[in-house]
């Protein structure tokens, strides 16, 4: 009997077929045979799509030497960042598809690769070879940069930060860059907060030693008010529904400095197949986030620093994302909270906060614990969210501490098991904003 070591999956992914009905063409096939009849090493050229096979590439492939064309291109942009309950990448880390995937063995990674992608561009019995090895490990964790045509980038987390932030076509005015603001004439910092959920803007703020004048917050759900009533002791102004905010109200509350928020994302997200994009459901309420970021910024002649940051999920349609950044002039960086925590957590961020395209520090500040990552689903290990009992609370105070907030942050008003998941489920990862938010201790008071 042959033992199969490496963990693998096979599956039948509808939503591939109907986003990606180009399998490796016959030509692919023969261009891929092609070039790995000469001699080794060799480079796939930049002008082939190392997705589908196809000659014509539109753009570079963030990970690996090759190209991607245009519609392996928007596959990429908008499914890469798909993990699905087991912790793991739902598709391939080359090709965004993939009728059978291994999945790496090496703890602190959740990719997989199809088995398409080893035979054709590894060497025909890679696959093969992979699934008696244990741990398996991926073509990101390998020690080498390539093993037949596949060839790691070797600046490849540099291109992956330009793969997501670039649209091409779409250039905008770089930011206006406010001068520093001297020491002694910060004054404490007055934010609007739109779909503030648990108030993680607030904690932020106060966890980077801000002085908060005022902190607006706009959010209908009443379990996080509670979160960020009981937590920051009625500090925090709640107006609720985002869509009653009229520009009188910003002028009495007003005016702000910062502007913040990230509407929710059912409309929007890939995962959701009854989603109905930005203009249907939830998803139009980002509009009221623009109207309320165009009512609030300064007015002409009017001179003050004014920031504002706007997030929403990665594995997002890319017509909605290239709206999105029309509206708001700009295009987004990606940052995944796996950069600073635990567990992935990729978002787009749109915004003028001062050095928000700078690289994330990665890998240098990675902060996985032996005990984060016993949570993480090893290849034989489960998701504790599917235990019972105990564990299940225990979980909670995980996730918290995984996002980075205080340990028992959501522990308020008696609020369920599931109701906490579901608010840290949607929340911001502390250690992301906290990221994104220091360079205003440039601009306003702190203790
Ligand atoms: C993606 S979550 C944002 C979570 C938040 N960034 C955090 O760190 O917790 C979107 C939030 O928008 C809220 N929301 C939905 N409809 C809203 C509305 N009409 N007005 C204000 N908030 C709304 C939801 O209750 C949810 O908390
Ligand atoms: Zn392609
Ligand atoms: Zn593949
Ligand atoms: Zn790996």
């Amino acid at each position: 009997s042959i033992q199969n070591n490496v963990s693998s999956r096979s599956r039948n992914c509808l939503h591939i077929i109907i986003y990606k009905s180009t399998a490796f063409t016959l030509d692919g096939f023969v261009l891929i045979l092609n070039i790995m009849s000469c001699s080794f090493p060799l480079n796939v050229p930049p002008e082939f799509c190392l997705s589908c096979g196809k000659t014509r590439a539109a753009t570079f492939h963030p990970l690996f030497e090759g190209g991607l064309c245009q519609t392996c291109k928007d596959v990429y942009l908008e499914i890469s960042y798909m993990y699905d309950d087991d912790g793991y990448q739902s598709y391939c880390t080359v090709c965004c598809g993939g009728r059978e995937v291994l999945l790496c063995g090496n703890a602190n990674c959740c990719r997989c690769f199809c088995v398409d992608c080893l035979d054709i561009l590894v060497d025909p019995g890679a696959s093969n070879n992979a699934r008696y090895q244990d741990p398996w490990r991926c073509y990101m964790c390998q020690p080498l940069l390539q093993y037949g045509v596949l060839k790691r980038r070797h600046d490849w987390s540099l291109k992956l930060q330009e793969f997501f932030a670039n649209d091409k076509g779409q250039e905008f005015e770089k930011p206006k860059i406010y001068p520093a603001v001297p020491a002694e004439q910060r004054r404490p910092i007055r934010v609007l907060s739109l779909f503030d959920g648990i108030a993680t803007g607030y904690l932020v703020l106060r966890d980077l030693g801000f002085k908060v004048d005022q902190y607006v917050a706009s959010e209908v759900c009443e379990d996080s008010i509670s979160v960020g009533v009981v937590r920051h002791e009625g500090k925090i102004q709640y107006v609720h529904d985002v869509r009653n905010i009229s520009r009188k109200n910003i002028q009495e509350w007003g005016p702000f400095d910062l502007v913040i928020g990230g509407s929710p994302c059912n409309d929007l997200s890939i995962v959701n197949p009854a989603r109905k994009g930005l203009f249907g459901g939830t998803g139009r309420l980002f509009f009221e986030f623009y109207r309320l970021l165009s009512e609030a910024k300064p007015k002409e002649g009017e001179d003050r620093p004014f920031f504002w940051m706007f997030e929403n999920v990665v594995a997002m349609g890319v017509n909605d994302k290239r709206d999105i950044s029309r509206f708001l002039e700009c295009n987004p960086v990606m940052i995944d909270a796996i950069e600073v925590s635990a567990a992935h957590r990729a978002r787009y961020f749109w915004g003028n906060l001062p050095g928000m395209n700078r690289i994330f520090p990665f890998g240098k500040v990675r902060t996985i614990t032996t005990r984060s990552n016993s949570i993480k689903q090893g290849k034989d290990q489960h998701f504790p969210v599917l235990m019972n009992g105990k564990e299940d609370v225990l979980w909670c105070t995980e996730l918290e501490r995984i996002f980075g907030f205080p340990v028992h942050y959501t522990d308020v008003s008696n609020m369920g098991r599931g109701a906490r998941q579901r608010l840290l489920g949607r929340s911001w990862s502390v250690p992301v904003i906290r990221h994104l938010f220091a360079p205003l201790k440039d601009y306003f008071a702190c203790e």
